[in-house]
């Protein structure tokens, strides 16, 4: 690990920028993708929950029927090299298959499997609060699924590929389309966020970002 250089990492993080135009001609390697999907899988997740599936949308006609009711990437959709929509996992109470497949992976069984639902199950009736709405819950999985789109865009930019993190659509009409094309079970989930990925168009404008003495407070 001593070979990465930081000022390679900076400057890889200064170079990232919201990408809003690709270079259409320009694809991504299966190998270069693969590296990014890895990079989401092994992200970490609250309790190692890995409440997320990626969607991979590379055919047109769906990418068509997305473009009307996803202002945030209108100028880019049809040019990204890929385009992936992150699901979140609804349900995923500690009382769950789910959250069983959770423990399994993990290698939890008899008193130390019971040990830990029973701190999962205060966690998630106490703090998230599961009990007062529906909603609580998936955005727990959404949050997570954050995680692996960090992961994947800073990934990505460390190689030279640009990206786009895509909040700016309208979630009903997404969920919708989804579904009625069998690509998801709106009982189980629910499209968290989107995120383009390919070869910048254009250079960028310079970063803007707050001072660090305005966001970082030490405490000693
Ligand atoms: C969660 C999230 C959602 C975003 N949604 C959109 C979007 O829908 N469309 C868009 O063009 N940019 C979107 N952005 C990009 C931000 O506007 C951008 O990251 C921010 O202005 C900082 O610029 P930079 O990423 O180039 O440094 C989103 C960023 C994040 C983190």
């Amino acid at each position: 690990m001593s070979d990465i250089q930081k000022e390679s990492v900076l400057k890889a993080f200064q170079n990232r920028s919201a990408t809003r135009a690709y270079d259409p001609a320009r694809k991504i390697s299966d190998g270069d993708f693969a590296y990014i999907l890895e990079l989401a899988r092994l992200s970490p997740s609250s309790v190692g929950s890995e409440p997320w599936k990626f969607l991979i949308v590379q055919n047109k006609e769906l990418r068509a029927k997305l473009k009307p009711v996803s202002w945030g990437m209108a100028t880019q959709v049809d040019d990204a090299s890929h385009l992936v929509v992150v699901l979140a996992k609804k349900n995923a109470r500690y009382d769950s298959d789910f959250f069983g497949g959770v423990m399994d992976r993990r290698g939890l069984e008899g008193e130390a499997r019971e040990k830990a639902l029973a701190v999962y199950k205060k966690f998630q009736e106490d703090d998230i609060r599961i009990t007062e709405s529906e909603r609580a819950l998936f955005d727990w999985a959404c949050k997570q699924t954050y995680i692996a789109l960090g992961n994947m865009m800073s990934g990505a930019a460390l190689i030279g590929i640009d990206s786009c993190p895509i909040e700016g659509f309208e979630y009903e009409a997404v969920n919708r389309i989804l579904a009625e094309e069998g690509l998801l079970d709106p009982a189980e989930w629910g499209v968290s966020v989107m995120v383009t990925f390919g070869y910048r168009a254009k250079e960028i404008r310079p970063k803007s970002r707050k001072p660090v003495e305005e966001i970082v407070q030490w405490v000693e």
